[in-house]
């Protein structure tokens, strides 16, 4: 199954709270973005949004410049129903991330929670990093969260790549300045515990 029907299939057939990834706040990811970026007006972007409540949190928060690209028109048309008309604030972007271009647009910080950690081919690897090059200013932060090293080889039934914070800094190469990590336990609604791993990097 191609990559977008895969994540469209999960997004019609499931609720935002029975996959595995849910939490009702990414607070790690909160914590870390606050830290990193303390001026409001900073151009942050969620890759691989879904339906998580990110989005929702950075506007509570009074971040001005909040962009959201998902592969699943799905999952981003429900986010833009939740937030109803504070989804205005926001710049939608659906597209595969392999293969997408954000023109001129440029972030001050780059935040992926469990979307990297699905790139098993080092071509798409490339292609990704590749696009945080163009895209991210000079200065700015890469903020990853993907599986650690003791974390599931699986997640939604797809093959993912696990990290630790040097194998992680080495997919990005030379021009990325690792700053710091943390690992983290997710318990799933399932009742079990995925470990993850935070990355973050100023370029
Ligand atoms: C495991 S979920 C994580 C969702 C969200 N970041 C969170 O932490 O709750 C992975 C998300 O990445 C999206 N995704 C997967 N592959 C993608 C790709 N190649 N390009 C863009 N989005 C992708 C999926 O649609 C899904 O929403």
């Amino acid at each position: 199954m191609q990559t977008a029907d895969h994540w469209e299939s999960v997004y019609q057939n499931k609720s935002f709270d029975s996959v595995s990834w849910y939490a009702p706040h990414l607070d790690e990811s909160l914590r870390l973005i606050e830290q990193l970026s303390q001026n409001k007006t900073a151009a942050i972007v969620d890759i691989g949004g879904g339906e998580s409540t990110l989005v929702d949190d950075l506007l509570d928060r009074d971040y001005k410049d909040v962009s959201v690209l998902d592969i699943s028109e799905t999952a981003i048309e429900f986010t833009k129903q939740r937030l109803g008309s504070r989804s205005r604030d926001v710049s939608w972007h659906v597209g595969d991330i392999t293969q997408y271009d954000f023109g001129d647009k440029k972030f001050d910080l780059w935040h992926d929670r469990a979307v990297f950690h699905f790139l098993t081919e080092p071509a798409a690897r490339q292609a990704y990093v590749d696009l945080v090059r163009r895209s991210v200013k000079s200065g700015g932060y890469v903020l990853m969260a993907t599986f650690g090293p003791n974390g599931p080889l699986k997640c939604s039934g797809l093959d993912v790549v696990r990290y630790d914070d040097q194998s992680l800094h080495k997919e990005f190469g030379k021009g990325f300045h690792l700053m710091g990590s943390e690992l983290n336990n997710h318990d799933t609604p399932m009742g079990t515990n995925q470990q993850f791993l935070y990355c973050w990097c100023k370029t």
